[in-house]
């Protein structure tokens, strides 16, 4: 949507994948303070983002949302108000059906009543999530929209995440009602996972861009179910698909390979990249898989991945990505952070190893 933010696919924090309902205002506002000191927030990671569970059982006597009085003394205002006293922005979860996935109050009935909460809390992002959805009235192309529109109303900038699972196809609505729509159900903190995740995506690139992106979920780097080709093939996927770039990991005891990963600007770069197209899968022959994406400046990122058990030699060619020149005059190698110059026709790779990818960004 064309509500100002998302220009760009969003960067920041959640804590549904490493803390699930295991949260509080300490690690909220550790967490933040984390993003700054480990340079996060240098390269652009800004949102830090409360999943699920954060409110009380009950709703207040005139039917607002409130934060659970011991897990966040202080409320939501008060944590907003820090982000952005730290140049941090702020977001929150909610659901669109009558409890969140975990049981708490959901927003149906209250979708224009919590939408000015949420615009009252200073809340930068929501994420609205579809568990307890089953009343037929609940066609999620509809009220969507109608919390599209409630958002809107309150005048706040608010990053509206749709987190419908993709069921309904949203990524052939979500960009006239929301930022980002998930494309599949939950990513789980394996390899397997984050395969099937990025191959949602395959051929659904066109309908995202400026405002409104495709989601195939949070990141899983650094949460100790990846090898490290594994967390490097993972980032790279998300980074060349313009996925929301969302960290699940406990940032007090992240590995420093995993930050190092996670601040890999040449890949957030390709991520970020304004006015062009996501990109997509242009081959999937199982082992091997080719994504790219035609940036702005002309260069074309490419990322070759390696399903295989084992070791992987191949072969691409400039003109199979897209390029139009037969020499290649800079070919930057974005995992390694080295460049070649005059490369012709293509470019030849033996031992590329298992569940790791080449990434490279080509310059004619
Ligand atoms: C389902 C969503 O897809 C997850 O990302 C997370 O928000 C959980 N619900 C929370 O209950």
């Amino acid at each position: 949507i064309n509500n100002g933010v998302g220009i760009t696919p969003p960067m920041g924090f959640n804590t549904w994948n490493h803390f699930a309902c295991d949260i509080d205002e300490n690690l909220a506002i550790s967490t933040m303070d984390k993003m700054i000191s480990l340079g996060l927030s240098d390269v652009g990671y800004e949102y830090f983002n409360l999943d699920d569970c954060w409110m009380a059982s009950e709703r207040n006597a005139k039917g607002e949302l409130v934060s659970d009085s011991k897990r966040f003394p202080s409320g939501l205002k008060y944590l907003s108000d820090y982000a952005h006293k730290n140049g941090l922005k702020f977001g929150a979860y909610e659901c669109m059906g009558t409890e969140t996935c975990q049981g708490y109050p959901g927003s149906y009935g209250h979708y224009a009543q919590d939408a000015q909460t949420f615009a009252d809390w200073g809340l930068d992002y929501i994420k609205m999530d579809w568990c307890h959805t089953s009343d037929p009235e609940l066609n999620p192309r509809l009220v969507y929209a109608e919390l599209r529109d409630a958002l809107n109303k309150t005048g706040r900038q608010i990053f509206f995440s749709i987190c419908e699972w993709g069921e309904d196809s949203p990524y052939l609505w979500g960009k006239k009602t929301g930022n980002s729509w998930r494309t599949f159900l939950d990513i789980q903190c394996s390899w397997v996972s984050v395969e099937v995740c990025v191959d949602r995506l395959m051929e659904i690139s066109k309908y995202a861009g400026e405002g409104g992106w495709n989601d195939p979920d949070m990141l899983e780097i650094g949460n100790g179910c990846l090898s490290h080709d594994e967390e490097v093939s993972h980032f790279a996927l998300w980074s060349i698909t313009a996925a929301p770039l969302i960290i699940g990991c406990d940032l007090n005891s992240i590995p420093d390979s995993s930050l190092e990963i996670l601040k890999n600007t040449e890949m957030i770069a390709v991520n970020q990249d304004k006015g062009s197209v996501p990109g997509d899968c242009i081959y999937d022959l199982y082992p091997k898989q080719i994504w790219t994406r035609k940036l702005s400046d002309g260069s074309v990122a490419v990322v070759i991945l390696n399903k295989n058990i084992f070791s992987l030699d191949f072969e691409i060619t400039w003109e199979q990505i897209g390029l139009s020149c037969k020499t290649v005059s800079k070919l930057r190698d974005l995992v390694e952070h080295t460049t070649h110059t005059n490369v012709a026709n293509g470019w030849t790779e033996n031992g590329l190893k298992s569940h790791a990818v080449k990434m490279f960004r080509a310059y004619c």
